[in-house]
């Protein structure tokens, strides 16, 4: 069980710390010798700079760094900057860091107030601004494989939003090439938060990878106007932010191209255009990442299989844009679709694939060997 204290710190590898140059966070140890027991004691302040042998000091005499809560952001921007940490490492600290901020909204034991909810999503931000940073000119397998690669959270929605956030902003720089920081942080920023209606919907129904009945279906179907609502009533105000725009990518994600979607049954260009890259993202994710629950597609599959519900369920302009960003990804071998009722949001125990009789004969199903993502649960 996790203790208050232990809560507020977070574990650092000591490779990753900056070297050569002043740190912008203070470096902590667990000085009890005690199981079970914390006493965190600060060896190093903010502001001095470390040697590489300083470094390998700290190696040999501590198991293990901390840094505190209250620094977190700037560990994370300073790793971000880092030239020798490769994207994989910033990715996990950024993801964390994400992670973190989400925890905040969907904790069910915290008391919702306004200021709860500006301060998880300027936290957010801040992770999708670092985000765009690092992913910002990878193709769709150059993302999927990183998102491959980082850790695992047990609970289904974390991993998914930061997925969709990441996904979101690179359809949307393939879309508009000379996309503004701003511009790809917003998109990345309603990827993020695209399902935080979840947060009124009970976790054992969010996290259920089983078939859900109908009346299960019909409450995970609120979440949109849930998480309009919850937006509109809170009133936050955060500078820079269009609440505008993320309210309608909240509310809009599950319409579908042809008006067959809901909350609403609005078609085509009704649909925000950002909410039309999530549900994209959001589809993607859902078919390419690995669980341990499910297998997943490779990327030429998953192409082929989102292909099909070209103008029908996704934006056919769209979806033709992100497609091309990977080059020579063939036709992929699938001769399956999935139903319009197919809800990305949610975990699956197995892809409800249905038979396309149309198309080419199945040659297999899943390219086994690409065993994308590796499941670890997150502390
Ligand atoms: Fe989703
Ligand atoms: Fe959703």
């Amino acid at each position: 069980m996790t203790t208050r204290e232990e809560s507020r710190y977070f574990s650092v590898p000591i490779e990753l710390v900056t070297t050569g140059k002043p740190i912008t966070y203070d470096l902590w140890i667990n000085s009890s010798s005690r199981q079970n027991r914390v006493h965190y004691v600060r060896i190093f302040k903010e502001g001095g700079a470390l040697s590489f042998e300083d470094l390998q000091g700290f190696k040999k005499k501590y198991f293990q760094l901390y840094v505190h809560e209250d620094h977190r952001d700037k560990y994370t921007k300073s790793l971000v900057a880092s030239e020798t940490a490769t994207d994989e490492e910033k990715t996990e600290v950024v993801k964390d860091m994400a992670i973190n901020y989400l925890g905040k909204v969907f904790d069910p034991g915290r008391e919702f107030t306004t200021e709860v909810l500006e301060e998880a999503i300027e936290g957010c931000r801040e992770s999708v601004e670092h985000m765009v940073d690092v992913v910002k000119d990878y193709d769709i397998n150059e993302l999927r494989s990183l998102i491959g690669n980082l850790s695992f959270h047990d609970f289904y929605t974390y991993d998914h939003s930061v997925n969709v956030s990441m996904y979101a902003i690179i359809i949307f720089k393939a879309l508009m090439p000379n996309a503004r920081k701003d511009e790809l942080t917003l998109a990345g920023l309603s990827g993020m938060l695209h399902d935080i209606g979840k947060l009124k919907i009970p976790t054992d129904l969010i996290n259920k990878a089983g078939k859900l009945d109908d009346d299960e279906f019909k409450v995970i179907q609120t979440h949109p106007g849930l998480g309009k609502e919850l937006i509109e009533c809170q009133n936050a105000d955060c500078p820079g932010i269009d609440f505008d725009i993320i309210k309608r990518v909240v509310y809009e994600h599950h319409e579908n191209y042809n008006g067959t979607g809901y909350p609403n049954k609005i078609a085509g260009d009704e649909i925000h255009i950002l909410a039309r890259i999530v549900a994209i993202a959001d589809f993607f994710d859902a078919i390419t990442t690995k669980r341990s629950y499910h297998e997943v597609l490779s990327t030429p599959d998953a192409l082929a299989v989102m292909d099909r519900t070209k103008g029908k369920k996704l934006d056919p302009k769209i979806f033709d844009t992100f497609s091309s960003t990977v080059n020579n990804f063939g036709t992929g071998h699938i001769n399956m679709g999935l139903p319009d009722s197919f809800d990305p949001c949610q975990p699956q125990n197995e892809l409800p694939f249905v038979k396309d009789k149309a198309k080419k004969q199945n040659h297999d199903l899943f390219q086994k060997e690409n065993t994308y993502g590796k499941v670890k649960k997150a502390s």
